[in-house]
């Protein structure tokens, strides 16, 4: 896809060289483009054709890459931080331009895609795409049926507008009430704000699906994988342009 990237490029983006030490590495001819020892740092390639080895290990520089998480509680949705552990840290891939497709807030579990898909990434945010998020809470006290009725018409949570309609399942009646919300909007705290606005605070939140990804059952909290095949076909369709 990308073509033309300069040597440099490619290894600061992967997280492996910065530039400098690029160029040191190219030097002292530890760098192969295709079978051939490169010397210049600034030589252009093509990251998802060319075999690019440092020191006799190919390295996978493919331009894009698709990751589902099974985020777990604890650790914050962003691509760094100070003092909190982040979902980046808990990826093998060091590339430098991951970044996770929207916010799960710190104490929710559950799907969460990264990529260094830019486009990907917007449009699976946009509501200009429809994607919906499907999410399970735990929620205190009983809903009653206008309460689930109000969820699903759209419930005023302090914003200018109300929320979208939404898809409500009350999932068991048994307490802690568990219930189920799509909604196609990503407001923030969304659905704690919707909950309590009908007097159920949230006690736990998970994710189970964004758009036509379900969270792969396989995946302990904590860990990833890439998406496969039909996957990314999938999330392409849904993110098609307009
Ligand atoms: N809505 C919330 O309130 N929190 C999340 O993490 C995601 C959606």
């Amino acid at each position: 896809m990308a073509q033309n990237v300069r040597l440099d490029k490619v290894f600061a983006n992967l997280g492996i060289l910065s530039r400098s030490e690029c160029k040191k590495a190219a030097k002292r001819g530890e760098i192969t483009v295709n079978g051939t020892v490169c010397t210049e740092a600034d030589r252009k390639v093509d990251p998802d054709r060319d075999a690019i080895c440092l020191n006799g290990r190919r390295l996978d520089t493919r331009t894009f890459v698709y990751y589902m998480m099974n985020k777990p509680a604890g650790v914050i949705t962003a691509t760094e931080d100070k003092s909190a552990q982040t979902v980046l840290d808990l990826l093998d891939d060091k590339r430098t331009d991951l970044s996770p497709v929207g916010r799960l807030d710190k104490d929710t579990t559950g799907i969460l895609l990264i990529t260094n898909d830019g486009q990907m990434n917007h449009r699976l945010l946009s509501p200009r795409w429809h994607v919906v998020k499907t999410y399970q809470a735990y929620v205190e006290g009983e809903m009653t049926e206008e309460g689930l009725r109000t969820l699903a018409r759209g419930v005023d949570i302090g914003d200018e507008k109300p929320t979208l309609p939404a898809q409500v399942r009350l999932l068991s009646v048994r307490k802690p009430q568990l219930v189920e919300i799509s909604v196609i909007e990503g407001r923030f705290h969304q659905i704690k704000r919707m909950l309590q606005a009908v007097g159920n605070p949230c006690i736990m939140l998970h994710r189970k699906s964004f758009g036509p990804l379900t969270l792969d059952d396989a995946l302990e909290p904590g860990c990833c994988r890439e998406l496969t095949e039909e996957e990314l076909q999938a999330l392409r369709e849904q993110t098609e342009s307009k």
